[in-house]
């Protein structure tokens, strides 16, 4: 038997799959809605999924997230089977284990920007401190006690990036992060998106209609009504 080669593996290979679908199924009444999905990220792995609009992206996004419920098929997070889990253990396991940017960035509008990162530390009772570097970060030092309002769409979806990377999360699920955005903007977000993700260590699930915005993943997934599929990057960049 060979030995297993030890310089080359690298730290990251030991960690369990950030993500893993198994035959996950989800239909709204008699209309099923996802059939079988089939999805593994390793640690630190970046997926975009694209797809004809109403095909199942949000869905499926929301199952992992925990809001909404599956029908049938197993979703493990970090190697942890949520299904085998309580309710209230599995919300803490998403809690921590989770990041969320949405297309509509879902700041919370009475808290500063910095309340808004905390948010994440406070519930995990990690240390703030890193809050307020997350904020930096992302180029809005000195914005701290803003409040959403007083934003531009780029800028609150930086602060949407701070957050949803501020704890470290082993997974970061984002639903059409740049739709709302200018290409410009849309094309600067993205930049900063890709590289908090690395700097944090997140694997990441990037729903999108751009091609560009898939063109800087690590694997590009299309999903049809028949289950997800690797898509080829020849028909990337012919879209
Ligand atoms: N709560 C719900 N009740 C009933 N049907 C729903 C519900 N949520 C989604 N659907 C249906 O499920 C299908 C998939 O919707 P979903 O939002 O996941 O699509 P999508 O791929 O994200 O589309 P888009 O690209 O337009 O965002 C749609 O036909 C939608 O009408
Ligand atoms: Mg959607």
């Amino acid at each position: 038997m060979s030995q297993p080669d030890l310089l080359s593996e690298r730290p990251t290979d030991r960690l369990p799959a950030a993500l893993e679908c198994r035959q996950l199924r989800k239909a709204y009444g008699s209309r099923t809605v996802l059939r079988g999905i089939d999805l593994r990220l390793g640690a630190g792995e970046y997926v975009a999924i694209m797809g004809e609009s109403g095909v199942g992206k949000s869905t499926l996004l929301n199952l992992i997230a925990g809001l909404d419920a599956a029908e049938g098929g197993d979703l493990l997070i970090d190697g942890i089977a949520v299904d085998a889990l309580d309710d209230a253990a599995a919300t803490l396991l998403r809690r921590r284990k989770l990041g969320f940017i949405f297309q509509a960035f879902h700041l919370l509008p009475d808290l500063s920007l910095l309340q808004n990162v905390a948010l994440p530390l406070l519930l995990n009772g990690l240390p703030m401190a890193r809050a307020g570097e997350m904020l930096a970060a992302v180029g809005l030092a000195g914005r701290e006690d803003d409040f959403p309002r007083q934003l531009s769409g780029g800028e609150m979806q930086r602060v949407a990036i701070a957050r949803a990377l501020v704890h470290r999360p082993r997974l970061l699920l984002a639903d059409e992060p740049t739709g709302n955005l200018d290409p410009e903007t849309a094309d600067e977000i993205l930049g900063l998106l890709k590289s908090e993700i690395r700097a944090s260590g997140a694997a990441a699930v990037i729903v999108t209609h751009s091609p560009v915005a898939a063109a800087s993943a690590d694997r590009v997934l299309l999903l049809t009504r028949d289950g997800l599929r690797e898509r080829e990057r020849q028909a990337l960049r012919e879209a």
